[in-house]
């Protein structure tokens, strides 16, 4: 059995008092309390990086695990504007958003560039979150596949990387618990119009049988979450979904009450 995992993607949202407010209203919620229990999916918060440090503090000693929106590959250097993996480990972060759609559309994240982050990261022990998903017009001419298939596939070789990546090899004792892959169809994030939940259980169960050609049985353990206007009124019917194991929420995770109600329906 997958433990579901729950991610609030804040994106360029919250500053450090409306954050703070969020924590707050978030721990009064009731089902805050019952995080720890064996039914419980697992949580995370993805804030922008200059709110990773305060929020671990605020984090550090529940549940909640805290999430990085992106990062660099290269361990440190001349790099102006980026964040190294080991800047994330150093402020407590469990793992790392790598190729969103909006890296990909908006700032020129190509699949071999989000390569380079993925083994970087796996090989740096730290949970990842690869993303990958179609845009409507991708859809429409029929090559949802195709373009979801070619991203995790590129993603998750070895193939024309110049350092080692045994992090993304077979053997890789690490993947089922540092690896997750979060479906994302473009034409659902921040547009209100979810997949149906057996369109995207569709591409979720494509994904699972590319993983399972890859890794092998423990493909079955890797959890593929899905995001793109989830709401509290739309997640149960994709958790029912027998490959959904959890929702990256961006939109309605910002405020508390609205994360929590998501959260409630993805206990076991
Ligand atoms: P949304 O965003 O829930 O606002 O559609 C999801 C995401 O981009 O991760």
């Amino acid at each position: 059995m997958r433990k579901p995992l729950i991610i609030a993607n804040w994106k360029m949202n919250h500053l450090l008092d409306e954050a703070l407010k969020f924590l707050q209203d978030f721990k009064r919620e009731s089902v805050f309390s019952r995080l720890e229990s064996k039914n419980a999916p697992e949580v995370a918060i993805a804030p922008s990086f200059v709110l990773l440090s305060e929020l671990h503090k605020k984090l550090q000693f529940n549940s909640v695990k805290l999430v990085a929106q992106n990062v660099h590959w290269e361990e440190r250097g001349a790099f102006t504007g980026e964040v190294s993996l080991s800047m994330l480990i150093d402020v407590g972060c469990d793992y790392v958003i790598i190729g969103h759609s909006e890296r990909r559309t908006l700032f020129g994240e190509t699949n071999a560039l989000i390569q380079k982050k993925v083994a970087a990261a796996l090989g740096k022990h730290i949970g990842v979150v690869l993303c990958v998903g179609e845009s409507l017009e991708e859809r429409e001419s029929g090559k949802t596949f195709d373009i979801v298939g070619e991203q995790l596939t590129t993603a998750l070789s070895c193939h024309s990387l110049e350092t080692s990546c045994h992090s993304l090899e077979k053997g890789n004792p690490e993947l089922p618990t540092k690896l997750a892959i979060a479906y994302e169809p473009v034409w659902a994030i921040g547009t209100g119009k979810t997949a149906l939940p057996e369109q995207a259980e569709e591409v979720h169960l494509f994904l699972r049988k590319l993983l399972l050609k890859q890794y092998g049985e423990v493909a079955d353990q890797i959890r593929i979450q899905y995001g793109g206007s989830v709401k509290p009124d739309n997640i149960a019917s994709l958790m029912a979904q027998p490959n959904i194991d959890g929702a990256l929420v961006g939109g309605a995770s910002l405020e508390a009450s609205s994360f929590a109600h998501i959260i409630e329906k993805a206990f076991l």
